[in-house]
Formats: structure tokens, sequence, C-alpha cells
């Protein structure tokens, strides 16, 4: 496996950053989950621009542009022979000292992980999940907006950990004043009398999969609303499904000891997993494509950068972008 830090690609024994990355000493940095289907990336604009939403937010400013990052990724996948994949970009605010202080890290790290992952669920998607409402919130969006994917996810491993001690296996969070939230890595929606109900966006992350969803269900004629759920809403529901890039679309059918329904995964959350998998399997940025000839000139030099890089002997020598300084922001 080849691992795409700061211009080079390394072996996974040889990919290491700093312990004075503040994105390991304080989970300073923001991070994006992709998936690749069919030697395609799956909306990958709209995870590149969150990924960038994310950085802007907490002041940090990434050390590619978004082509560059858009094709340091698909390089990732060519380079491990991958496409079908799950991607982990990684912006972390760099090296710095053991203080806070952002102004101590000159020079942000970029990591780029890829590998297989199939079904994260594995026959739950025939069964349906068991779903365990926690005791802990979602933090507030004044505190720390859950719309930044932030390195730090301790409030969703706290939600994790509680739903794994409590036999779930995934944890619904509330936020502050008691509304439905998230799921700790995934979006929550309740189908109630034909309907789909699914919390605003300001106490979650907005996820990219939630909106594939949602559009698929417009498409499909299912109606949809965005509206405030409490845990009524999702005991009462006739079907409970969560969707992410990792747990793609599943039904939970249990919630709190509550059989959902009839138990099984219900004829709506059936019809959106079975158009996403077609979705998934025709659309996205071709990992494959032939890059000399793209429009932009940032994705032509990388690409030029890139071809030049694969032709060198020593992977210290395989950079991209950054070895030079040049094609920064
Ligand atoms: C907390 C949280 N909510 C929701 C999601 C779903 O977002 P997406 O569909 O963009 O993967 C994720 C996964 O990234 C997540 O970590």
């Amino acid at each position: 496996m080849l691992i795409y830090i700061d211009g080079k690609f390394l072996p996974a024994d040889q990919a290491k950053i700093s312990v004075f990355d503040h994105g390991f000493l304080y989970g300073d940095g923001v991070f994006e989950g992709i998936r690749a289907y069919n030697g395609r990336v799956f909306r990958l604009k709209e995870h590149i621009d969150r990924l960038f939403d994310s950085a802007k937010t907490i002041d940090l400013k990434p050390p590619l542009s978004k082509e560059e990052m858009a094709e340091v990724i698909c390089e990732v996948l060519r380079r491990n022979d991958l496409d079908n994949a799950y991607i982990r970009p990684i912006i972390s605010r760099g090296h710095g000292d053991l203080g806070l202080d952002p102004r101590k890290c000159p020079k942000p790290t970029v990591v780029v992980i890829a590998t297989s992952w199939g079904a994260m669920y594995g026959d739950l998607y025939d069964k349906g999940l068991k779903a365990i409402t926690v005791s802990v919130r979602r933090n507030p969006a004044e505190a720390l907006p859950p719309n930044v994917k932030s390195l730090n996810y301790l409030n969703n491993i706290l939600a994790k950990i509680e739903a794994n001690y409590k036999g779930g296996d995934e944890a619904i969070f509330f936020d502050t004043n008691g509304y439905v939230s998230e799921g700790s890595g995934d979006n929550l929606y309740v189908v109630k009398n034909g309907e789909i109900l699914t919390p605003l966006t300001l106490n979650n992350l907005r996820g990219i999969t939630r909106m594939v969803v949602l559009e698929i269900a417009k498409s499909l004629g299912i109606p949809v609303r965005e509206t405030n759920l409490g845990y009524f809403d999702l005991y009462s529901a006739d079907e409970v499904i969560c969707t992410g890039t990792a747990a793609e679309v599943a039904p939970i059918t249990w919630i709190d000891g509550r059989v959902i329904g009839n138990g099984r995964p219900g004829p709506v959350t059936r019809q959106l997993m079975a158009a996403f998998r077609v979705v998934t399997e025709k659309e996205g940025y071709p990992i494959h494509r032939k890059v000399i000839g793209a429009k932009s000139s940032v994705a032509r030099k990388t690409a030029a950068k890139i071809a030049a890089a694969k032709t060198a002997k020593s992977p210290a020598k395989r950079n991209v972008a950054r070895k030079s300084g040049k094609g920064r922001k």
C-alpha cells in the first residue's frame, strides 16, 4: 500500500508524521471519507469542497489547490491499483511546538490513504441495525460545528463506546435541545406514512450521501421533509435509515428495545438502497481519465509532475506539487 504524505508516495510502514504534528497532539485538522466505485470517485468535487470548507472554518490553508487534491487522490488510487476503495484525505495543522498556537505550525501536513473496504455493516443491510440513543450529546454548533469534519472525533467516539456497551450497532445522537442529530458516523431519516423526514443540517454533518439520497427520493417521487425530530419520531417510525460514505444506505430496525416497523428493512429503505447502488455504479470522477488533456492548467501541471515522479527511481524523488513549492496556492 502506498500512502501520500506531503508530496511523497510511501509504503505504509514508512508513512509517518511527526509527533509534534498538531493533528496528532490536538486533533487540529480536517479530513474526508470518500468512496470510489468501478473506477470512479463518487462525488469527488463535493468531498473536496467540504474538506476545504472545513479547513476554512478552522483557518487552515490547504497547501494544495482543489484540482491538485483531486489529482493526488486519483494518483493514490492508480498507484495502489484500486478501482473500488475507501479514501481518506487528511489535512492537519502540521508540525508545531507543544503549545496550542496554530501560528507555530507553518506548514500543514497532507495525507491521502486509500484502501479496499467493502460493505461496512455486512449482513446487517438485510437484517437491519440495532441503534442506541446515547446520553452523550452531539457537540453544539456554537461550540464546534458538526459541519466541520475535524480530526477531533472524540464526541463521536464517546457515542460509539456507549452504543457498544449497550449492544448497539450504531449510536443515535440527540443535540443539546433534545432533537435527533445524527449517528456516530452517518445521517438519519425516519419514514412515516410514506414521507421521509430528516433533521436539518445545523446539528449534524451535512452528509454527501444524504444529499444524494434526498436527490434520489425526489426523483422517485417520495416526499421529503427536513424538520426537527424527537425520540417519539424514532420509536414510532415505519422505517429508520442511516446513510454515510462508509455505511452507504442502511436500515435501522431496532432502537433502544423498540422494534421499528415490522423489524425488517422497509420498502422505502430498500428502494433507496437499490437506487443508491445504481447511482454509485454510474457516476463519479474517472480515476483513469487522460489528465494530460485536462482543461485546467493546474490539473495539467499536476499531471506532468506526477508523470515525472513516476519515472523517478527512489520513492523520495516521487514528489507531487509540494517538493518544489510550485503549484501551491
Ligand atoms: C458524523 C458524521 N455524520 C454523517 C456522515 C455522513 O456523511 P457523508 O455521507 O458525507 O459521508 C459522516 C461520515 O462522513 C459522519 O462522520
